[in-house]
């Protein structure tokens, strides 16, 4: 039995050694060396060419190597029809999201920014900050990433909101849902965190509108997909001071063109698509289990449903 590795920008050989220590039955192979391809039943992919999962006529299901599933959904006809895309859950992902969220809003919430110009400038000046229990979080987006920031920002004593499209129940977060609960949250949130799928509902949900409702010297981070934001939007927040600052991490075209404005915005701090990565060695075992369960005869968790496009 096969499993086929399809991606051009992770990493084959990690993947390989990680699937062979909990299943060396696996026979790994990388794209476009096939082998037989009635033999592949599983395909590990992003971003997989048109032609790559083709001719599969066993193929039982494809693992998103991402948690957004628009590496896969940018080129649908790539997916051979009635086959599960199974999204990536797993603990790198989940321990790497909170700690990248609680990173920012710390920094945020300590004056990170500014101390870090102070410094610049030589300048000893001290400021009061707030407590963390006076810092409001709202977080778009209450799903497995979503809720793992949720329980990290709690335990660091933040009131944390969140915003999900059905409802949930998540101890200690003031849950939200629909558009009246995205009214409610949007303008008691002083940090609002994205962490929602792109969908054709959510891509520029990030607009002047939902920006001006946001408190005055408001942050925003942005961990999610960049086309949630309408960046011109964003950028004239910041400009007229409504906005004190951004935290990005993904951006509507990748990698960030030289010349755009984000790069050297004062208000802005800025990472290269790295909030969370997936991890070979905390992700491997994640697949295996989701093998398993097929192998059982039960169906694999997290499958993308292409109805609601996440
Ligand atoms: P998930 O478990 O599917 O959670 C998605 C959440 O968004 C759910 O709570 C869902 O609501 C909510 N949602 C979806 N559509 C909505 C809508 N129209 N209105 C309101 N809420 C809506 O996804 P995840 O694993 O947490 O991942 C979230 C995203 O993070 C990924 O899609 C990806 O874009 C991004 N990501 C970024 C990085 C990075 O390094 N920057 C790494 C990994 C993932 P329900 O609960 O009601 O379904
Ligand atoms: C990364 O952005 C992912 O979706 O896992």
């Amino acid at each position: 039995m096969t499993l086929l590795f399809v991606s051009a920008v992770d990493d084959a050989e990690d993947w390989a050694r990680e699937l062979a220590a909990h299943r060396p039955d696996i026979r790994f192979r990388v794209w476009p060396d096939v082998g037989d391809p009635a033999a592949v039943r599983y395909a590990l992919a992003w971003r997989p060419p048109v032609e790559a999962l083709a001719g599969l006529p066993n193929l039982q299901a494809i693992f998103s190597l991402g948690a957004g599933i628009d590496g896969l959904a940018d080129v649908p006809e790539a997916l051979p029809p009635g086959v599960p895309v199974v999204r990536m859950v797993e603990e790198g992902l989940s321990s790497g999201m909170a700690e990248y969220v609680a990173w920012q809003v710390l920094d945020w919430h300590r004056g990170g920014p500014l101390y870090r110009a102070q410094q610049q400038a030589g300048e000893w000046r001290r400021r009061r900050s707030k407590l963390a229990s006076e810092r409001r979080v709202g977080i778009l987006g209450l799903g497995v990433l979503g809720q793992s920031a949720a329980r990290m920002l709690r335990g660091l004593g933040f009131p944390v909101a969140g915003w999900s499209r059905t409802p949930k129940a998540v101890d200690g977060v003031d849950c939200r849902h629909g558009s009246e609960g995205l009214r409610a949250m949007v303008p008691a949130s002083d940090i609002l965190v994205n962490l929602l799928p792109l969908t054709p509902q959510t891509e520029g949900l990030i607009d002047a509108g939902l920006l001006a409702a946001l408190p005055q010297g408001a942050v925003l981070i942005n961990a999610a997909r960049g086309r949630h934001v309408v960046e011109a939007d964003l950028l004239a927040a910041l400009d007229r001071g409504h906005l004190a600052g951004a935290s990005l991490d993904v951006f509507a075209s990748e990698p960030l063109a030289a010349d755009h404005p984000f790069w050297r915005h004062p208000k802005i701090t800025l990472t290269p698509h790295v909030a969370a990565l997936t991890l070979p060695r905390t992700a491997a075992p994640a697949v295996v289990a989701q093998i398993a369960r097929i192998e059982r005869g039960e169906a694999p968790l997290h499958v993308v449903d292409a109805s609601r496009g996440y």
